[in-house]
Order: C-alpha cells, then sequence, then structure tokens
C-alpha cells in the first residue's frame, strides 16, 4: 500500500479520504488565483502536499505560503518534499490556531486560504467556528477556496461568505 493511503486510513477520520488530490482536482481549485497580485496564502490541510505543489509551482518568487498540517507523518513527508523552497512555511499546527499563526509570524491577513479540510467530517459545532474562523482571518476582499466532495456544509460557508 501506498503512503498516503496508510497514513490516510490510520486517520481517517481527520484526512477524510484515502488518496491525495488528482491534478485536475488541484488545478480546478487554483485555476481562478491572480498569482501577480498574490502575495501571501495560507493552506490548510497540506496531506502530501499536491496543492501546496501547484501554489509554489505558480506562486511569485516572494510569496508567502504557510501550510498547516496536524498529522505528524504528513507534516514531516511535506516538510522534507520543500524543504529546499524558502517560500514555505511548514506547520504542524491546527487550522484552528490560524489567528495565533498569523500573530506569531507578524504577517497581515492572507489574500488567499485554500482549505481541503475535510469540513463534513467535523462536528457541526467545530465547521461553524472553522468558517468563521477563515472569514475573521481572511485580507478584505480576500479568496477562500474549499474543496469538498459534499454540498452538505456549503449552507454554513454562504453564511460567513455571501459571495
Ligand atoms: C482531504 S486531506 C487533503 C490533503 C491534500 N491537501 C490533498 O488535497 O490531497 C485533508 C488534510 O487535512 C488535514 N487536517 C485535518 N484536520 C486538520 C486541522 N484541524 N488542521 C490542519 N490540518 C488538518 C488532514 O490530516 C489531511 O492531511
Amino acid at each position: 500500500m501506498n503512503f498516503f493511503l496508510v497514513e490516510a486510513l490510520k486517520n481517517f477520520k481527520t484526512s477524510g479520504t484515502v488518496a491525495p488530490s488528482s491534478k485536475h482536482l488541484v488545478r480546478t481549485c487554483l485555476k481562478k488565483i491572480d498569482w501577480e497580485h498574490t502575495h501571501f496564502i495560507l493552506e490548510l490541510g497540506t496531506g502530501d502536499g499536491v496543492i501546496t505543489e501547484e501554489i509554489l509551482k505558480h506562486g511569485r518568487k516572494d510569496l508567502t505560503l504557510i501550510s498547516l498540517e496536524i498529522n505528524e507523518t504528513f507534516f514531516n513527508h511535506s516538510k522534507e518534499k520543500f524543504s529546499g523552497d524558502h517560500r514555505l512555511i511548514m506547520l504542524n499546527d491546527s487550522a484552528f490556531d490560524i489567528a495565533d499563526i498569523i500573530h506569531r509570524y507578524n504577517l497581515p491577513k492572507p489574500d488567499i486560504i485554500v482549505s481541503s479540510l475535510p469540513l463534513t467530517l467535523f462536528k457541526e459545532s467545530e465547521i461553524i467556528l472553522m468558517i468563521q474562523t477563515i472569514h475573521d482571518n481572511l485580507k478584505e476582499h480576500g479568496t477562500y477556496i474549499q474543496y469538498q466532495y459534499s454540498p452538505v456544509t456549503l449552507k454554513f460557508i454562504k453564511k460567513s461568505f455571501r459571495r
């Protein structure tokens, strides 16, 4: 069995999948980003770094990308994989701690938050808190990109994000 499958199965409640996102899915998620005018991206749920890799491929030379991953095995794997790219700050921290992390690094609010968090596996109170946290920590007129295999959490997202 491959690395991602083994780790994802061991931690299905937090990984929410058994395979990394496909190239097609990753490109679809990122296709509307205006790379030239994007200086800071926050990624939630690095996994084995398929989205991270595509962001680093297109991002500016002076981009700041912070990527958060709670699973230690995925975190170590991705930290090692992208160790040569100084634009990336990989953290073994939870997405619920966004505000602290931005404060810790003395950064402005991100232009874009890209999330592959498995929201459908979160408790309702956690979904509401997560979306509110994302909303409150995103730059004004910034973009929140969230992929989901099911539309059940869309109603929560729409409450905080009218567009
Ligand atoms: C569906 S996987 C996506 C992985 C990868 N980005 C991809 O697209 O293939 C979700 C990832 O989010 C991570 N995750 C779940 N809850 C998290 C949290 N509260 N904070 C940070 N990462 C979390 C999981 O460990 C898992 O790696």
